[in-house]
């Protein structure tokens, strides 16, 4: 007799075997998302090579979901819990058959299974020039602040891969960028959002897409 099991069919796509093929690329954002349509839209130019193919966020009614939306990428809209979940994390890389994860404002601690399952395949960016404020509770415009109240001359972007200790992995990149004496932190923002825009996705493409 044929027991019905043997014939069980999974639907999901393998995607770990073509050789040279596209990466498939998650980003996880809290915010804004400047930074993830930047890299939506970069890669377009790229197809062989990369494409976005998910946006995880934990914040309902972020701008990077509109963006998301806008750009026809999907998103998935999770909780703290959901996403230390690795009953529900796993599955969702899956299925996405996702090869390489983005942080791009990303303001949440990335669980420890998922940091292992991306090892050396997970990438932050941060808006100082690390290890100049970083660490828990420095982020978006806290930095930009710290570095105008310190009165530093210039600051600047770390592009790094994502280890368990917080702003502390192996960095890949980094540009800098005057803060004259009359910038505020607006427009220091604006300044490493520039940067932000003019390497990450780069940075991405040279660091994990170009593998012959
Ligand atoms: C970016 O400047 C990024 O460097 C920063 O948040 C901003 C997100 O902007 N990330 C951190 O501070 C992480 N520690 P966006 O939502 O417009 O891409």
């Amino acid at each position: 007799m044929i027991r019905n099991e043997e014939f069980s069919l999974t639907l999901q796509f393998d995607y770990s075997n073509t050789p040279n093929r596209m990466k498939r690329i998650a980003i996880f954002a809290s915010g804004n998302g400047s930074n993830a349509e930047n890299i939506i839209r970069y890669f377009r130019q790229f197809p062989s090579d990369g494409k976005v193919v998910l946006v995880v966020c934990n914040r309902a009614g972020a701008g990077v979901i509109d963006r998301a939306h806008r750009l026809g990428v999907e998103s998935h809209v999770m909780t703290r819990d959901e996403i230390n979940d690795p009953e529900m994390m796993l599955p969702l890389m899956d299925e996405f058959g996702v090869d390489v994860v983005v942080l791009a404002g990303f303001l949440l601690m990335v669980p420890g299974f998922l940091i292992e399952r991306y090892h050396d395949r997970m990438v932050n960016v941060h808006p100082s020039l690390l290890p100049k404020y970083g660490g828990k509770g420095m982020y978006g415009r806290y930095v930009h602040e710290a570095v105008v109240a310190a009165g530093d001359k210039e600051s600047g972007i770390t592009i790094h891969l994502v280890s368990e200790q917080c702003d502390e992995g192996r960095i890949i990149f980094q540009a800098s960028v005057p803060v004259l004496p009359t910038d505020t932190p607006a427009d220091v923002e604006s300044k490493i959002h520039d940067l932000e825009r003019l390497h990450f996705p780069r940075v991405i493409h040279e660091t994990f897409c170009m593998e012959k």
